[in-house]
């Protein structure tokens, strides 16, 4: 009989595994809580629809997409923006304006598993919602920054790119063309880094713009200051919050989701091997066009996944290092509890139960085992202190792990032993 596998571009997650998602996502709460943000949630299956209508085409030929025994057409979300845009849309009298709203779903794409990209990845998203201001717009960069740095990444490290929608649109509106055209004339330039040049120009060759002035946008040397003064403004004011050598202009970053209306950014590392570490951006019309003009709200926003992410700690040596302490922190035991004789298991699991309430992290066999095996898991589990009960009753052995030093004490002194041990400024 064959083994079932996990089926392609979906993990398993080990305890380490867990360990480290679980640190990431420590990251992404503690940061995001600090800049005002409270969690939510939504569902992780949705109508079909709602993908379809306006998240654009790269995003739906990946779905993840049946229709259920009640006959609905549904799909398990590839992102979570147009959840957001439904909820707010239908909550919209509950809540005072601005939201600061952040959540870390698993979102499921159908794609081609490789490097960087699974079928299912956990996405820390914050979206601010009902604020046209441009210092929206800031806050939401500067968000995507301090993440970044969280994980002990610098400027060297990491770059965000940025751009504005609409200096693209202003300029091909000039150019005579329609908003489809738009679109799909975008949605050319979002794939240049694959493409390569020779290729982008053949594609863009039906939209009738002139390659010279497209080229100028590209390197900057139109330089669109009459296209985009927002932008600007945007840069100046990271600048001021000290994040300039975090960030860089880049006209040729577009975005591949069709819901964005302005600002877009896009985070990489530095060396430019790994696809994008996040991205988001500004889209003022999604809420309105996803509740048929009911509630119309401007919104920016972005989200940063954990495979890249996980992929960048590990070739950053202080990110890794980081990481590693503090799981490490985390997950050892503070006390292993060696039953010696077994006479004494009952004796020695009051203390066990009397240790957790005292909110100490104790572990101890639970069928019997060799000294020496039990010091052994002791140490694999990286307690700090074993407690021994045994022969020396009605005394107990407290033993340090690291100095192997040891004293006999009496059960009711145990707890003062280990505050001394644990907390020596006591
Ligand atoms: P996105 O650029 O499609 O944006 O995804 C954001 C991040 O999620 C990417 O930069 C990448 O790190 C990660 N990601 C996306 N797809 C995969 C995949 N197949 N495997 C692993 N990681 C992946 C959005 O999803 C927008 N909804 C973000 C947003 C929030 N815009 C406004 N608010």
């Amino acid at each position: 009989m064959t083994q079932i596998q996990s089926l392609p571009g979906f993990r398993d997650f080990l305890p380490d595994d867990c360990a480290r998602r679980n640190y990431v996502f420590g990251k992404w709460r503690e940061v995001a809580r600090r800049y005002g943000f409270v969690e939510w949630d939504g569902p992780v299956l949705e109508p079909t629809e709602l993908y379809t209508k306006k998240s654009g085409p790269e995003i739906v030929a990946q779905l993840f997409n049946f229709t259920d025994k009640g006959e609905r057409e549904v799909a398990l979300r590839p992102e979570l923006t147009p959840t957001l845009a439904r909820v707010v849309a239908a909550h919209d009298r509950e809540f005072k304006k601005p939201l600061k709203w952040f959540s870390i779903p698993q979102c499921f794409r159908y794609e081609k598993q490789q490097r960087g990209r699974l079928r299912e990845h956990f996405q820390f998203n914050a979206d601010i919602i009902g604020e046209a201001s441009l210092d929206a717009d800031v806050e939401s960069i500067a968000l995507c920054i301090d993440l970044l740095r969280a994980f002990g990444f610098g400027s060297s490290d990491v770059v965000v790119r940025i751009n504005d929608r609409a200096a693209w649109v202003k300029f091909l509106t000039n150019g005579g063309l329609d908003n489809e055209q738009i679109v799909e004339f975008l949605h050319v330039i979002d794939k240049i880094d694959r493409r390569g040049i020779v290729e982008t120009r053949k594609a863009l060759e039906p939209f009738g713009v002139e390659w010279y002035d497209v080229q100028a946008m590209l390197d900057n040397s139109a330089y669109p200051e009459d296209f985009s003064p927002k932008l600007n403004t945007v840069l100046q004011r990271l600048d001021e919050r000290g994040f300039a050598d975090f960030v860089k202009r880049d006209f040729s970053l577009v975005r591949g989701l069709a819901y964005y209306t302005g600002v877009v950014f896009e985070a990489f590392d530095r060396g430019g091997k790994l696809r994008a570490l996040a991205g988001g951006g500004r889209y003022d019309n999604l809420i309105h066009q996803l509740s048929d003009g009911a509630v119309s709200l401007p919104a920016i926003g972005f989200a940063m996944g954990d495979v890249v992410l996980g992929e960048l700690i590990n070739e950053i040596p202080a990110a890794k290092t980081q990481m590693e302490t503090t799981i490490a922190s985390k997950q050892d035991l503070d006390i292993y509890i060696v039953i010696a004789k077994e006479e004494r298991r009952a004796d020695a699991l009051v203390q066990v139960q009397s240790l957790r309430d005292a909110d100490y992290r104790v572990d101890y066999p639970l069928s019997p085992a060799k000294v020496g095996k039990q010091f052994q898991t002791a140490e694999q589990l990286g307690a700090r202190v074993a407690i021994l009960f045994g022969d020396e009753w009605p005394e107990v052995k407290i033993k340090h792990m690291s100095s192997g030093e040891q004293m006999l004490v009496p059960p009711e002194t145990i707890a003062l032993r280990l505050s001394e041990i644990f907390d020596p400024s006591s």
